[in-house]
């Protein structure tokens, strides 16, 4: 049944608009290590128990069953989407041999001071999770040096190559399907530029982390040189896999066995805890209140931590490509609106950058501050300041400023008072904004593996309450297609497509003949 057909939809809209954002409650959970204080969202006691309702209608239970225990749970691909079996302490057979292979490849490497140069090639989920790991825990720097390719713009793999020795480099080609073009042709100048360099046997300084070994080997990659995926695990829920090899020659195997610890734990969590004081349960009715009830349409990610840059584009990947759709599972239209933007920078940065719009723009968007409690730098006065702007940010978005308090402002400053009425209203702020505080003791592998699971399974809530399926990804596919065509009238391999519109004509046409010089 449709969503909004639901009786229990019904009442939960009902209750939202008797929710208001308690200003004087404090609603705080601790999952796995971390806080998340859900104060500056709506709440009730009503909210609560329509919420209770709404996810037995849903058939909640049996939905997270089927994701933790393995079962069906991409429906429109008929997959598992297994990603807490890659990070479980006991692991399938499977999982198990690959996490040993993958120590076990470290281990030589470094006992052997091998690759001091890791050229990452790889795209979305083979790329964005590697790179917040690598930039959250090797900021300071690492005794091997990274770089990441991941767009076919040439910009990219040019600078991926620049200032390597390409006799102590290894390409990590990572790509679930080995098929994505731009993975491939990377990794196709990535062996040129070690074949123009002299280097004897080029292959044997490539690595391919898919599910498709069979493809990777034709490609020329060793035997022993490939670790695998399966089709079990989507594409952005990959970090918890052998994809996550770089991570670890760069910043080391413990790393990555920290995340993975700390997002089984926040699986224990979510498999456990109570719906009312289930943390990705409650993060997802705030956001499902947000965006389908008080209709916010987008949601920004603030991580107040310089280490979490690469937070923001990893969490749009996960939230966007999971539910950024608008057909149910029954093949409907959604009857409520889904999936909302999301968008972000680390803060204080963003508060130069934006928040002027989410203090008093029309809309503003509902704000995921990201905190760390204790810093792991010697300058207690700089985290002081840092957290100081990040709650001051969220008290001024909650609470807001007044026309009487701006007035006051404005008078005790010297504005002149036949001024000052007029200049107290652009000092005005809605406040009312609403807003999520996590809160990290501080920045580990296990504290951040917490966070992304928290994401994860609140991605996973919101897909099973808006009926719609958060592990396929149709839309990518279309633009690739389109692609190739183009591409093809580009190269002058194809006519000009009749029925492209009047632009991408005229521009194909223009490209064309510059492309040909
Ligand atoms: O963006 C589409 C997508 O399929 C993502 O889901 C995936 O993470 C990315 O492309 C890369 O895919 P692959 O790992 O197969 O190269």
């Amino acid at each position: 049944m449709a969503l909004a057909e639901l009786p229990e939809w019904n009442a939960f809209e009902a209750a939202v608009k008797e929710s208001p954002i308690q200003f004087d409650q404090l609603r705080l959970i601790s999952a796995a290590g971390i806080e998340l204080d859900l104060s500056g969202q709506s709440g009730s006691l009503a909210l609560t128990q329509a919420t209770e309702s709404l996810l037995a209608a849903r058939n909640f239970d049996d939905m997270r069953t089927r994701l933790l225990c393995g079962g069906v749970a991409n429906i429109t691909e008929d997959r598992a989407a297994w990603h807490t079996a890659l990070r479980t302490p006991a692991p399938v057979d499977v999982v198990s041999a690959e996490r040993q292979r993958l120590n076990e490849f470290v281990r030589l490497a470094d006992s052997e001071r091998r690759w001091r140069n890791i050229i990452h090639i790889g795209i979305g989920g083979s790329d964005w999770g590697v790179r917040l790991a690598v930039s959250a825990f090797g900021y300071a720097g690492t005794w091997r040096r990274v770089h990441f390719v991941a767009n076919i713009d040439g910009h990219a793999i040019q600078g991926g190559l620049a200032g390597f020795d390409p006799h102590d480099t290894l390409i990590v080609l990572a790509s679930k399907s080995f098929t994505t073009a731009e993975t491939l042709q990377n990794g196709q100048r990535a062996l040129e530029w070690l074949q123009a360099a002299g280097v004897e046997h080029p292959y044997e300084q490539f690595v391919a982390i898919t599910a498709r070994p069979d493809v990777a080997k034709a490609w020329g990659v060793p035997d022993g040189h490939t670790f695998k995926l399966w089709d079990w695990v989507g594409g952005r829920f990959s970090i918890w896999s052998a994809v996550s090899l770089t991570t670890a020659l760069a910043v080391s195997t413990d790393v990555v066995a920290g995340m993975q610890a700390g997002a089984a734990a926040m699986d224990a969590h979510f498999a456990q805890a109570p719906i009312a004081q289930n943390a990705p349960i409650q993060m997802a009715i705030a956001g499902i209140v947000n965006r389908s009830v008080l209709g916010y349409g987008s949601l920004n990610i603030a991580p107040y931590d310089f280490r979490l840059s690469n937070l923001v584009p990893y969490i749009q990947q996960l939230e966007m490509e999971s539910l950024g759709k608008s057909v149910d599972l029954a093949g409907d239209p959604v009857t409520v609106a889904t999936g909302p933007a999301v968008w972000g920078m680390p803060g204080t940065d963003a508060q130069h950058t934006f928040f002027q719009w989410l203090h008093q723009g029309i809309d503003g968007a509902p704000v995921d501050f990201i905190v760390c409690e204790h810093a792991d730098h010697g300058w207690p006065e700089h985290h002081q300041s840092l957290l100081a702007n990040c709650l001051a940010q969220r008290e001024a978005l909650l609470k807001g400023k007044t026309y009487e308090q701006a007035l006051a402002e404005c008078l005790a400053s010297g504005v002149p008072e036949d001024k000052a009425p007029w200049l107290a209203k652009h000092r005005v702020h809605a406040g009312g904004r609403p807003s999520n505080l996590i809160v990290l003791p501080r920045l580990s592998p296990y504290t951040l593996g917490a966070l992304l699971a928290l994401y994860e399974h609140k991605v996973f809530v919101q897909g099973v309450i808006w009926g719609i399926n958060p592990f396929d990804q149709w839309g990518v596919e279309y633009g690739k297609v389109l692609a190739k065509g183009i591409g093809a009238e580009l190269a002058g391999q194809a006519k000009i497509d009749p029925d492209h519109d009047a632009s991408t004509a005229h521009w194909v046409a223009r490209f064309g003949a510059s492309l040909k010089g």
